[in-house]
């Protein structure tokens, strides 16, 4: 798939932007501040309906008005989509085609978008509730089913710790949501479990491409992991539910399940977080990324669009050159820079360049 073109109306600092992208590589280009990140997340916008920068959309609205519009014409093979966005203040009407699209887990499969940028180093370095996000947004653009699931594990979990706090004593209404949370759990872990085998079936081929070193992989860091039989996961969260249980009447929260996950990046037997250097994690995060598109471009038949955020500042010569390698490939790639000499001659005369000022498009 590739986006068309693109019109923003009171979005960040954006008045009216009316934008048409080449289906290859676009390069917009402009000093700091003058709103390319800006266009690049209103395209994530579209795919995730969410800021990958904030979680209050309100942000997003140009200052001192009251709503922003988003509008993108999509096209994958023969179609051509339109999407519609409008978010005015705490209400969001998305349209598919002119036609409203109420269940979002429905929506975020049909637009597939990997967005990468330096901030992005965290998946690695960061606390692990970043591995997570990364896991659910995921898994949520190939599977809407897993975001339903998600979101009923997050109510229960909710509903269990707030129980646990009240030190209300009802044996049966616990068992209840003991039960329905299990369930949930054990779907989630499964899901993760199958996800992070499919990055494995990529990531070192991707790592040993753009940086020249054999050898990563991703391991999963969780219970579930941690089972000889994994066909007992239900009993056994269960059960070790039930071993926290005083625990955690003493803390009012729930010890064991999804939302302790975490996954670890190794190569050559080493933790990358640890003991990786900057350049050599950057990779593995961008390693990581293109996985996510092969997964999207293998099991969902689909190639997603690559949103590079000033990448090609951060890696050395010959990596830049194999990343180049890497993105020109199949991908509609819209990548940012503050200048072009930072980018090879090469993709410059491939790409669609857009220079931006101050919220506006200057010249071509
Ligand atoms: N809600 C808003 N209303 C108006 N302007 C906004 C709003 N939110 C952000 N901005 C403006 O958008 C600009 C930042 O845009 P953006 O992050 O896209 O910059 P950039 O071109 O990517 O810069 P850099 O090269 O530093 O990353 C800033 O000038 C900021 O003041
Ligand atoms: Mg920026």
């Amino acid at each position: 798939m590739f986006f068309k073109s693109l019109e923003l109306q009171n979005f960040r600092n954006y008045d009216n932007l009316k934008l048409n992208f080449d289906p290859h590589i676009n390069i917009i280009v402009g000093k700091n501040g003058q709103g390319k990140t800006n266009i690049l997340e209103s395209l994530y916008y579209i795919a995730y309906l969410k800021s990958h920068r904030i979680s209050d959309d309100n942000v997003l609205i140009k200052n001192n008005k009251k709503s922003f519009k988003i509008k993108s014409k999509i096209k994958r093979e023969n179609l051509l989509d339109e999407v519609k966005i409008e978010q005015n203040l705490d209400t969001k009407h998305v349209f598919f085609n002119q036609t409203e699209m109420l269940k979002r887990a429905e929506y975020l499969e049909l637009i597939n978008v990997i967005l990468f940028e330096p901030t992005n180093l965290d998946i690695l370095k960061g606390s692990p509730n970043i591995r997570r996000d990364f896991l659910n947004d995921s898994i949520s653009q190939i599977n809407s089913n897993y975001y339903n699931i998600l979101n009923d594990f997050n109510r229960l979990l909710k509903m269990r710790n707030e129980f646990l706090k009240s030190k209300r004593n009802d044996k049966d209404y616990l068992d209840t949501l003991d039960k329905y949370y299990v369930e949930k759990a054990s779907l989630i872990y499964q899901m993760r479990s199958k996800y992070i085998c499919r990055i494995n079936e990529f990531i070192a081929g991707i790592y040993k491409n753009i940086m020249n070193i054999d050898d990563l992989k991703i391991e999963y860091k969780s219970f579930y992991e941690k089972l000889e039989d994994k066909s007992t996961i239900k009993e056994s969260l269960m059960a070790e539910m039930k071993k926290n249980y005083y625990k955690e009447q003493y803390t009012g929260l729930t010890i064991e399940g999804p939302q302790k996950d975490d996954f670890v990046f190794i190569t050559n037997d080493i933790n990358l977080k640890e003991y990786g250097s900057q350049g050599q994690q950057r990779g593995a995060v961008i390693s990581l990324k293109f996985s996510e598109a092969e997964i999207v471009k293998k099991y969902k038949n689909v190639i997603p669009v690559f949103l590079l955020d000033d990448v090609f500042s951060e890696l050395d010569g010959i990596r830049k050159n194999n990343l180049i390698k890497y993105i020109t490939s199949d991908y509609q790639v819209i990548l940012t820079t503050t200048d072009l000499a930072k980018i090879s001659k090469k993709l410059i005369t491939e790409a669609k360049i857009i220079k931006i000022e101050d919220g506006e498009i200057v010249g071509g």
